[in-house]
């Protein structure tokens, strides 16, 4: 049976880079599940559709190739926007919740970041984490992100979108962004990326021993 490290959290928490270097360590695949709202919302985005109906967005879930999931050219602010006006749609949840389920059986053992992968997706889970930041922090990480790859950021503007994002992430009615009862809590307002992955590391090894 494949091993499953459920990861949720809030944007720019800091899940995506964690995730990462866990699947790396531990040699297991990586699904940030994010992608697949992103590309749905792209495909949408691109073919000049409508973002409010859920039919067509449906549709075009069901579509979405898992291997097809290039990371750089779903980055754009405004898909991470659109993506999370699908996200709040039943349906189209359904469907992508359906492919990373999919993803959840591959072998030796898999690591799936997103918001709902603790409480909806692998509730079974052996390691689920919870990888959170303050508001201001991870508005800080995104504004430092940007300025790094030399485009000019306007902090206040950004701390608004991650407010705005959280409000609408943790308040839909289907599949809210909230710690499953039986996650690990990983606050990294004050840890390093080292510190963080120390940590995990400590929860995944105890649970892989039980395994
Ligand atoms: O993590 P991200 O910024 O790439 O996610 C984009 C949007 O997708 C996010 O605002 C909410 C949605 N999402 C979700 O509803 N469930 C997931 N498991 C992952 C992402």
């Amino acid at each position: 049976m494949s091993f499953i490290i459920a990861i949720d959290g809030p944007a720019a928490a800091g899940k995506g880079t964690l995730s990462r270097k866990i699947a790396e360590a531990y040699g297991f695949q990586h699904l940030d599940s994010g992608l697949t709202y992103r590309a749905t919302a792209k495909a949408l985005l691109d073919a000049g559709l409508p973002l409010d109906d859920e039919a067509v967005a449906t549709r075009i879930a069901l579509a979405v190739d898992l291997g097809g999931l290039d990371r750089t050219a779903l980055a754009k602010h405004q898909i991470g926007e659109a993506a999370s006006r699908i996200a709040v749609m039943p349906s189209v949840r359904r469907a992508l919740v359906e492919a990373q389920r999919g993803f959840s059986r591959r072998e030796p053992g898999v690591v799936i970041d997103g918001r709902d992968i603790g409480t909806v997706v692998c509730p079974d889970a052996p390691v689920k984490l919870y990888v959170t930041a303050s508001p201001e922090v991870r508005a800080r990480r995104r504004y430092d992100e940007i300025v790094a790859g030399g485009a000019a950021a306007d902090y206040p503007a950004i701390f608004e979108d991650v407010q705005k994002r959280d409000a609408r992430d943790m308040g839909r009615a289907d599949s809210p962004l909230k710690p499953a009862s039986d996650a690990h809590l990983l606050d990294t307002s004050e840890m390093s990326i080292e510190a963080a992955f120390r940590a995990a590391k400590t929860i995944i090894d105890a649970a892989l021993n039980r395994n």
